[in-house]
């Protein structure tokens, strides 16, 4: 029996990316596997039912969730969702397994095998499977243009009849995958960039986009590439040298995160009170918080004169890539597994061991079970 690979229409809010573009849908097909698409799903990232070929239409969630060995998906599936996928379907996308406890459960108790996207190891072999960096790259080109849409200042220099008029300063805080297209995106749009991260090996990055590096004499090189949490006396350290750059920008776009902890607090109150008015901080980690300390999830609020823009789920502002890509990376996470149609998952190869969440009745990812209490 072909394996048969679902896909829905995205019911979180706002959320318009689809988990199976038609480029995805039709290579899955090539592998011999059947694909099962609500209907509608793709329309809102502008991929219309009709460009599916080789498809089968499901009328509902419920007849997708019902019928699918594999499911792919966007979002975290709803309790409501995962009390409906068959016996033994194995799920797929992001899983937010940090926050979302209950789900977590449920796909355990039901005996459901699950892979989180955010888990995929960030090993050379994996990087096509990376949805973590294709989407936050998304988000990081998508807060410049925020800025620069608050901003009443050009970003390049320009030089007019009506005289010269200076660039745009920007400052990009966390110089990860988000941060680095934030630095090459205002590169692009001709401001004046310097970026800043806790992790020493950025520094190379940044200049090689032609950004300056801010230094601040601290370092925080965690485990596996990622960023560990500062002690108290670097965290005063490192505040003392940013603040200075923070009053001299225009715009700051912020991106600094540590997996499975709150953003870390890098723009305080008092640094945004010394910002020029009409300045505009771009918090790309509202959702876990905020990087700055005035951020609200979902609002745009002015404190004297600077703005502050908080924005959610980015990603889904730009569907249409944003799909392509997480569509494609979940392909190439899959293919593997897909052997003449039918499913076989490599239990020893680490992509698959280590990105999956719930198993056979089990937490498999141990921060996670620890988290839960197992
Ligand atoms: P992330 O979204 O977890 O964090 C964003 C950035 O915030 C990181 O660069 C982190 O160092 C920085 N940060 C954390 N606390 C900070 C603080 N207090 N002040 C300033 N900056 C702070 O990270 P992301 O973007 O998902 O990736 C992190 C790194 O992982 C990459 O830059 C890269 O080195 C590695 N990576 C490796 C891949 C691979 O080999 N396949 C693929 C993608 C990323």
């Amino acid at each position: 029996m072909p394996v048969q690979i679902g896909a829905l229409k995205e019911s979180a809010p706002r959320e318009m990316r689809v988990s199976l573009t038609p480029e995805i849908a039709e290579k899955l097909a090539k592998e011999g596997a059947q694909v099962l698409i609500e209907r509608g799903a793709g329309e809102r990232a502008r991929f219309p039912d009709g460009a599916y070929k080789n498809v089968t239409w499901a009328d509902s969630a419920a007849a997708v969730l019902g019928s699918a060995d594999v499911l792919l998906t966007v979002q975290p599936l709803t309790l409501e969702q995962i009390a409906q996928l068959k016996p033994g379907a194995v799920v797929i996308g992001f899983m937010q397994p940090y926050a979302r406890a209950a789900e977590v459960r449920a796909l355990k108790e039901r005996r459901l095998t699950s892979f989180s996207m955010e888990l995929v190891p960030r090993i050379s072999r994996a990087q096509s499977m990376d949805a973590l960096s294709s989407q936050a790259a998304i988000a990081g080109y998508k807060a410049v243009l925020i800025a620069a849409s608050h901003l009443q200042k050009f970003l390049p220099m320009l030089t007019t009849a009506a005289g010269t008029i200076r660039p745009s300063q920007v400052l990009v805080i966390g110089a990860g995958v988000a941060g680095l297209q934030a630095i090459a995106t205002a590169r692009r749009l001709g401001a004046v960039v310097e970026a800043y991260d806790v992790r020493s090996a950025t520094r190379e990055q940044v200049k090689s986009l032609g950004a300056k590096f801010v230094e601040t004499g601290v370092s925080a090189d965690g485990a596996g590439g990622y960023a560990r949490e500062l002690t108290a006396e670097e965290k005063a350290k490192q505040q003392e040298a940013l603040d200075a750059r923070i009053a001299l920008a225009d715009a700051v776009v912020t991106t600094a995160a540590v997996p499975g902890r709150p953003a870390p607090k890098i723009v305080s109150r008092a640094a945004v009170e010394r910002m020029r008015p009409g300045a505009v901080v771009v918090d790309i980690a509202a959702e876990q918080g905020g990087n700055c300390e005035l951020t609200r999830a979902g609002e745009v609020l002015e404190h004297q004169g600077v703005r502050i823009v908080g924005p959610v789920n980015l990603p889904t502002e730009l569907a249409y890539n944003a799909s392509e890509m997480y569509s494609r990376n979940l392909f190439n996470f899959l293919k593997p597994a897909l052997a003449k149609g039918e499913l076989a998952i490599d239990w020893n190869d680490e992509v698959f061991a280590q990105s999956c969440l719930t198993r056979d009745g089990a937490i498999k990812h141990e921060p996670t079970a620890k988290a839960l209490g197992g």
